[in-house]
């Protein structure tokens, strides 16, 4: 693992909860492909990318590239770097783009450019790990659940970026979408690493 380019690529992921990533992609990706919503400019992409790649797996990451409410002029995670003044508009996709090449990951990550919505469509292919990490208001983050953990596998990851149980802490979107999943049964509940949740498909 490329610790020094992971560095320098912008994003929202601490180093522990990216080598949880890796691990639990590792063992995801001897199953089937993984998939992320939200690649942001690469960070969690590495991660995931780099443990599919060492099974020859595949790797989907579906971004619109427009940023996230949080992320837009104006707003706390606003950057002004990933701002297009053209057309007015944050573009994090070429920022994307030379992250997965400069890893090496242009055999291995398939950049869906899109709606998490619309990529979800007529997705047909079952999945080993997905990793929901878009918008982070609660009906987004539940949208994204209900649209993508029918694909998951038994045996397969779900995991949730930015849960936090105390609201002091962070919002409040991706916490309640994970105790609903709990409340389900249908999944393990592993250790959380950060504010990475991690559940695994029961059979
Ligand atoms: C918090 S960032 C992701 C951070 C990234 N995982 C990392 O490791 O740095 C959220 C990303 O989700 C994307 N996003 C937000 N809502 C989306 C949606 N409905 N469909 C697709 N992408 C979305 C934004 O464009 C943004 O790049």
């Amino acid at each position: 693992m490329d610790q020094a380019l992971i560095d320098q690529v912008k994003g929202f992921l601490d180093p522990r909860e990216g080598r949880r990533l890796y691990e639990l992609a590792l063992e995801a990706s001897r199953m089937g492909p993984c998939l992320e919503i939200g690649g942001y400019c690469g960070k969690s992409t590495v991660w995931l990318g780099t443990a599919c790649r060492r099974n020859g797996m595949t790797l989907y990451s579906v971004d619109h590239h427009r940023g996230s409410v949080e992320q837009q002029p104006g707003e706390p995670y606003f950057d002004p770097e990933l701002f297009e003044p053209g057309s007015f508009r944050i573009d994090t996709f070429p920022w994307f783009r030379a992250t997965v090449e400069t890893a090496g990951l242009e055999d291995t990550v398939v950049p869906v450019v899109c709606a998490s919505r619309l990529a979800a469509r007529h997705w047909k292919t079952p999945l080993a790990l997905i990793f929901i990490d878009g918008s982070h208001d609660f009906e987004s983050v539940e949208e994204d659940f209900r649209l993508w953990s029918r694909h998951l596998v038994t045996g397969g990851y779900l995991l949730l970026h930015d849960v936090f149980k105390d609201p002091a802490k962070g919002g409040q979107g991706p916490y309640l979408v994970y105790r609903n999943a709990v409340s389900l049964g249908i999944y393990h509940v592993l250790p959380m690493t950060g504010c990475l949740g991690v559940l695994r498909r029961k059979a």
